[in-house]
């Protein structure tokens, strides 16, 4: 690298700019120090062939960031960063029940969600406030209240780095499971471009995941999808830290799935410890478990636990990516020895000796 200023473009064109050695840390919800050796933003995404061809990039590892609400960086990406930026809403296809609507990656979530309010459409109300972009959405398969975004999606529009070529992957080959997918699996390869989702135009309500009914009451008001949105996101907003204020990325770990005679045996010792079935085997609340092991609100200098959620780490001002790195390995070593359980860690976490 050199020769360039820091932070300085290096390269335009129509649809996109390109960085050397950019600063990443108005880019990820931790707000932590990290660094690319290029950070590419894509306005257009008819400049992808371009940009892939652009000093032999398509060799390099690449990272491609939405806002950086699920990402932890405990370390530099050693590589390009791509960024998509690209906006458009478009409905592609009209019937009686539903439409179906073509997003660009780079749109926000929540201000989706709110478009498809305002023009009737019922279902990704439970969805609310869940930060980032529409493209980051069926990476992790997002849900939340209930309900998971990979029911809506028709199809998913990817630029296929191994292929070098684009295509449209239908919903039944996108491998969507709680907090997964085939495109997490595969991180490297896959760039999603724009996402297809069906929006009904009638749904019933769902409104079993505790306290919408008890919020939709003391609001008032009916479920129809825009008071349930409400309702999710005053719910949202009293449990989860608000990024904005303190830096986090939501939940660090996922729900740990037992087998239902694991689950007997720690309920046998811990009776109050809450469990839901889920598909065969029993989903536990890894909140409980770190809170139940003394650990909310623990604090090892600016990297800690949430003192609001159990779930959720936190940088209480100047903690590092590896700061938080290990705060998160602390949690997990002190859950394993008390409970015999393991956390899975949910957001993707670059350098500092995970995954890259
Ligand atoms: P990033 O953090 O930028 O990226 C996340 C991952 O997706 C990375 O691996 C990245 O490489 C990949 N990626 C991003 N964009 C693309 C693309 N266009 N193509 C290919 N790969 C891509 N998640 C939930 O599921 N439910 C919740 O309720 C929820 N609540 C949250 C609350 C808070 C306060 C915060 C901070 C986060 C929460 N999250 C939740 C996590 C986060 O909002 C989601 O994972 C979101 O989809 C991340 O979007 P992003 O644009 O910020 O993605
Ligand atoms: N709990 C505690 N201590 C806490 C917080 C929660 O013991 O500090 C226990 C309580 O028993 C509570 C239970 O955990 O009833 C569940 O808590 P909550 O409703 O807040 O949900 P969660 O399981 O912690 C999951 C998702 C969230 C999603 C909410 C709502 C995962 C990993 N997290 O959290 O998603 O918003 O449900 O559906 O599945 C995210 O993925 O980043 C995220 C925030």
């Amino acid at each position: 690298m050199s020769g360039y200023p820091v932070d300085a473009a290096i390269a335009s064109g129509p649809g996109y700019t390109i960085v050397e050695n950019a600063s990443l840390e108005g880019r990820n919800t931790f707000r932590v120090k990290a660094r690319a050796q290029l950070l590419v933003d894509i306005h257009d995404d008819a400049a992808l062939e371009e940009v892939f061809g652009f000093r032999g990039l398509h060799t390099q590892p690449v990272l491609v960031l939405g806002e950086g609400s699920n990402l932890l960086f405990a370390g530099d990406w050693p590589g390009i960063v791509l960024s998509m930026a690209t906006r458009g809403i478009e409905v592609v296809e009209r019937a009686a029940d539903a439409d179906v609507v073509r997003v660009a990656a780079g749109e926000n979530w929540n201000d989706f969600v709110h478009w498809s309010l305002a023009r009737g459409y019922a279902g990704l109300e439970n969805l609310v406030l869940i930060p980032g972009t529409v493209g980051a959405a069926p990476i992790q398969n997002i849900g939340a209240y209930g309900v998971e975004v990979g029911e809506f999606i028709g199809r998913v529009h990817v630029w296929d780095r191994r292929g070098q070529r684009r295509v449209a992957i239908a919903r039944d080959d996108c491998a969507f499971a709680y907090r997964d997918s085939l495109f997490k699996r595969d991180a490297e390869r896959w760039l999603v471009t724009a996402v297809e989702l069906r929006l009904p135009k009638h749904r019933d309500p769902h409104l079993d995941y505790a306290g919408i009914r008890e919020e939709l009451a003391a609001l008032g008001k009916p479920p129809t999808p825009p008071h349930v949105a409400e309702a999710v996101a005053r719910l949202r907003t009293r449990k989860l830290p608000n990024p904005a204020v303190i830096g986090n990325a939501g939940s660090f770990f996922k729900n740990p799935l037992v087998d239902p005679a694991t689950a007997r045996a720690l309920q046998a010792i811990q009776p109050q410890m809450p469990a839901w079935p889920a598909g065969g085997q029993v989903k536990l609340s890894a909140a409980w478990l770190i809170e139940q092991a003394g650990l909310k609100g623990w604090r090892d200098g600016d990297a800690g636990v949430s003192e609001r959620h159990a779930l959720v780490l936190v940088n209480h001002g100047s903690a590092s990516g590896a700061d938080l790195w290990r705060v998160a390995r602390h949690l997990m070593v002190t859950v394993r020895q008390r409970f015999g359980v393991t956390l899975e860690v949910e957001p993707r976490v670059i350098g500092g000796g995970a995954d890259g």
